[in-house]
């Protein structure tokens, strides 16, 4: 078991060095990140940088502080629209209102498409546009760079796993039989009822979803750019998806030749501590390793978790490192607080067992890359779903914020921590995760130098997109289908009938004879 191991660890070394071809030569490339949460640069610039080191020059323009010491092909514009930042959002509050969420997204983005074009760095690069050999855009909440792709050769990059409606827009219709959705998933197989609700989620959300996102910076960007065709033509028009997907790391599911898995392209092997930090982790003690993640910070939790969270961890026999970003009510003896922590480094680090978060996609696949147990807490959005997920996988048990007490805290923690079977799945998923003919980022820049070389590769379309619901589902030829039925079944009584008149009128004559 260790050899294999050790063997397959190896080919993961060397399927990052397999070289890939020269670039033909150095492309202008364009990402644009219109909502611009942290989270979603941490998956990207993986590529950005991988691109830059090719030759090639990419801008990257996004709302966030620019990172530094960068390469130098790589040009970061900081754009003003930050309607989207998540400290204007209440994400506890949320959770009681899931549904609201909507109304919450539908109100952002109409204010960023009020304001996306008149932002001065925005509006430069809008003029220069056509510059670009391609322009790439963030595929969540991206609508606002509609304008930027109309005409041009574009691709998108999505930090969550596949999503079905960008599935179907891409013409490959998702089974709700099997494939959940973006906001539920359910243990599969799943049971009638899973199924019932997953088709019912599946016809309702691009509705839901496009109500929300879509349709409201439609209306007010038609109003700056009339010109523009239908959204969901442009939409319709992207040359490839690169998506934050593997099957090793979620479940099979049927891709088109532009739908490219590049699941877990931020994933890396830990780097050095910090000398604090790394004197802390250092021991013989094992350690828990807690994080709400970049868009939520633990000390703005509901006070009844946070003293929860406190009494729990004093009681544990375990050292706990915790990203709190304020001065901590107590300092507890076997408790490390810091303001942020490079989580990956800290994950990586062979103490860490324990990890409890709020289930964002990215920390996911960091944790069980690393093979780091996990205690589950979701908030909001697809956190619930990637819950599921992870304990459908066998790498998490899950908390409820509703119940967040001492005792369920002390319980999920030793759970995970005294059952190594967490730690052994998730080291078995993350072998096979690395088992693969090249690695995630070279395979997202194969395919994005590929798009430019062949002039947007209209080749890789599936003809599914040209078809409509009633075409791709037969209904066209099932209704007809059913009108013959229905034309025979008359044919047939009327035919019953004749023959039943025959007799009836025929009888009495028979009866009269004899
Ligand atoms: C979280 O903490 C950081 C660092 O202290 C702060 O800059 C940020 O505004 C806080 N965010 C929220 C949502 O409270
Ligand atoms: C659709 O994509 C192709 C290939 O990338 C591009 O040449 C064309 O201009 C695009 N059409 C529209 C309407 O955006
Ligand atoms: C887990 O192990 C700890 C000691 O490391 C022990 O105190 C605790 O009772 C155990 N809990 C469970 C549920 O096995």
């Amino acid at each position: 078991m260790l050899l294999k191991q050790l063997v397959i660890f190896s080919l993961g070394i060397i399927f990052s060095e397999a070289a890939l071809a020269p670039p033909e030569r150095p492309y202008n490339i364009l990402l644009i990140m219109p909502t611009s949460p942290g989270s979603h640069r941490v998956f990207f610039m993986p590529l950005v940088r991988a691109l830059a080191e090719r030759g090639h020059k990419v801008t990257v323009l996004n709302a966030l502080k620019p990172l530094e010491g960068e390469h130098p092909n790589i040009v970061q514009i900081r754009h003003g629209v930050t309607h989207a930042n998540p400290d204007n959002i209440d994400l506890f509050a949320l959770r009681l209102e899931p549904m609201k969420i909507f109304d919450v997204f539908a109100s952002i983005c109409r204010l960023m498409a009020q304001d996306f074009y008149n932002d001065p760095p925005i509006k430069a690069l809008y003029e220069k546009r056509d510059e670009f050999d391609l322009i790439i855009l963030d595929h969540i909440i991206g609508e606002a760079g509609l304008p930027f792709v109309h005409e041009r050769t574009y691709i998108t990059i999505n930090p969550a796993p596949m999503d079905p409606i960008q599935s179907a827009h891409l013409g490959n219709l998702q089974n709700p039989a099997y494939v959940g959705n973006m906001i539920e998933d359910y243990t599969r197989p799943f049971s009638i009822g899973s199924r019932v609700k997953s088709l019912f989620i599946s016809l309702l959300l691009p509705r839901l979803w496009g109500s929300s996102t879509i349709d409201p910076v439609e209306e007010e960007l038609q109003k700056q750019f009339p010109h523009l065709p239908p959204f969901s033509d442009i939409i319709r028009n992207q040359s490839l998806a690169l998506m934050n997907s593997h099957f090793s790391l979620e479940f099979p599911y049927p891709v088109v030749p532009n739908q490219i898995q590049v699941g877990g392209m931020h994933l890396r092997p830990g780097n050095p501590l910090p000398e604090d930090i790394d004197e802390f982790l250092s021991g013989s003690s094992p350690v828990v390793y807690m994080s709400l993640g970049s868009m939520l910070n633990s000390s703005i939790m509901p006070e009844a978790a946070k003293q929860a969270f406190f009494s729990a961890f004093e009681k544990l026999p375990f050292k706990v490192i915790w990203k709190f970003e304020q001065e901590p009510p107590k300092p507890l003896r076997n408790v490390l607080m810091k303001s942020w922590l490079p989580q990956q480094d800290v994950l990586a680090h062979p103490n860490v067992k324990v990890f409890i978060y709020h289930c964002g996609w990215l920390g996911s696949q960091e944790a069980v890359y690393h093979g780091t147990g996990i205690v589950c807490l979701p908030l909001f959005g697809d956190q619930i779903k990637n819950a599921v997920a992870l304990e459908n996988l066998g790498v998490a048990v899950r908390l409820e914020w509703s119940s967040v007490t001492e005792e369920a805290i002390l319980a999920a923690v030793y759970e995970v921590m005294n059952n190594s079977k967490y730690r052994d799945r998730a080291s078995q998923v993350s072998t096979i995760f690395k088992d693969q003919p090249m690695s995630p980022v070279d395979t997202a820049v194969f395919w994005t130098e590929y798009v430019i070389r062949h002039h947007g590769a209209v080749h890789l379309r599936s003809p599914e997109r040209d078809l409509s619901w009633a075409q791709l589902l037969y209904l066209d030829v099932e209704v007809v289908v059913l009108l013959l039925l229905y034309a025979a079944y008359k044919a047939f009584k009327k035919l019953v009938a004749l023959c039943r008149g025959f007799f009836v009128s025929s009888q009495p004559s028979k009866i009269k004879q004899n």
